[in-house]
């Protein structure tokens, strides 16, 4: 065996996004103590990093060590307790996660259904609320990362609270790439990943609870099922203030790194990451259509930052994503459950979501489909990305 190198790939697949030298730099850095006084000072920062990031003055803002799952989990198993009814909103993959984790935690899930691809209609989650009174919280995907979708959430959000329910949000996908307002849209509790828009290396979750979301906790009748994700416990290390214990270990150097990937979110500010994310699609989907590539989400609800197009008739997938991958060291995204084989998802998160990704990945696969003779529009996408940069 020798040491493992890899590849220099350019990742535009709906996450991990590419990570910025500064940040694998920040990584390097020397490993300290979890409890030295100089990194709880930079645990201080991450939080307040969070907080920006996810536009919000709760206290209880704080990455899990773990990935956006953990996130999710650290939700569901604080909030939902035996018995209770949880309206689940679902349009792709992520949304049925979400029951899983309420059956899990012994909570009643009643879903509400859209077709993948298409946004969460409100008006189908005001009938189940209607239909079930004894709800005691809603949760939904802002960002449907397989069909590249967004939702509503504010409004959704507002509607859950019109009947007396807490809300649980997923954006994963959504953070860092496309507006979170986490105190203005009133969201109770809310993950997010590391490795998408905010661009950092994986396995980090950013969580967040209100006050209301709080109680809650505080109020079960039983113990949150999991000790590691029970948030009672873990604030002993991430709550504020000098005094902190031992929970676990913190992953310290993957925390380096995403102090520095929020550091360099709040340099660039947020809104202008949002518009840099908004103008780069735009310029994606100038190319993409001049090649005759159609998008499975309509434009109103499509996410600037996840791409999924339909791949064209005859044309095998796995063929076309591994000569990609081989003769240009891009990966792109293969359609995820109902969508496999049938879509391609072309991320443009956070580092990744750059001019010169864009042309590449288009003059990539525009070369790979004409050389397997797929019926595409050659020579024209150039012009219209040109254009769309203005
Ligand atoms: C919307 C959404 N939720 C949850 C997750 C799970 O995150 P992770 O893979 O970091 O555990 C993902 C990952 O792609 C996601 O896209």
């Amino acid at each position: 065996m020798q040491a493992f190198n890899p590849p220099v790939r350019t990742l535009m697949g709906p996450g991990p996004s590419d990570v910025h030298p500064r940040i694998l730099e920040a990584m390097s850095r020397p490993t300290i103590g979890h409890l030295d006084p100089e990194f709880i000072r930079m645990m201080d920062e991450l939080k307040e990093l969070l907080q920006y990031t996810f536009q919000t003055g709760n206290a209880m803002t704080m990455p899990v060590s773990a990935p956006g799952s953990a996130g999710m989990e650290a939700c569901f198993v604080n909030l939902v307790e035996p018995g209770d009814k949880v309206i689940v909103c679902q349009n792709g993959v992520f949304g049925g996660r979400m029951k899983e984790n309420v059956e899990r935690c012994g909570g009643t899930p009643v879903m509400v259904e859209d077709a993948w691809g298409e946004a969460i209609d409100s008006n189908k989650l005001e009938d189940a609320l209607k239909a079930h009174p004894d709800a005691a919280i809603v949760a939904m995907v802002h960002a449907e990362t397989s069909t590249g979708a967004q939702s509503d959430v504010a409004k959704l959000v507002q509607l859950a609270h019109k009947y007396d329910c807490l809300t649980i949000v997923d954006t994963v996908t959504s953070l860092g790439g496309s507006p979170v307002k986490v105190d203005e849209w009133g969201i109770d509790a809310i993950y997010s990943g590391s490795q998408k828009c905010l661009s950092c290396t994986p396995g980090i979750s950013p969580v967040s609870f209100n006050e209301r979301a709080l109680e809650k906790v505080r109020n079960r009748q039983s113990k949150v099922q999991s000790w590691f994700l029970d948030l009672n416990l873990v604030m002993g290390y991430w709550g504020t203030g000098a005094k902190r214990a031992y929970h676990h270990t913190a992953p310290i150097n993957a925390l380096y790194a995403l102090h520095e990937a929020l550091l360099m979110l709040k340099e660039e500010g947020l809104e202008n990451a949002w518009a840099r994310h908004a103008k780069n699609h735009r310029v994606l989907k100038a190319g993409l259509e001049a090649m005759g590539l159609q998008f499975v989400v309509k434009e109103a609800d499509r996410l600037p930052q996840l791409n999924a197009v339909t791949i064209p008739e005859g044309v095998d997938d796995a063929v076309v994503r591994s000569r990609l991958l081989n003769d240009f060291n891009l990966e792109i995204g293969a359609g995820l459950g109902a969508l496999a084989g049938k879509v391609w998802r072309i991320g443009l998160m956070g580092h990744s979501s750059r001019t010169e990704n864009i042309l590449l990945c288009v003059g990539a696969l525009e070369s790979v489909l004409g050389d397997l003779g797929a019926d595409i529009n050659r020579g024209v996408a150039l012009a219209a990305m040109q254009k769309a940069l203005g």
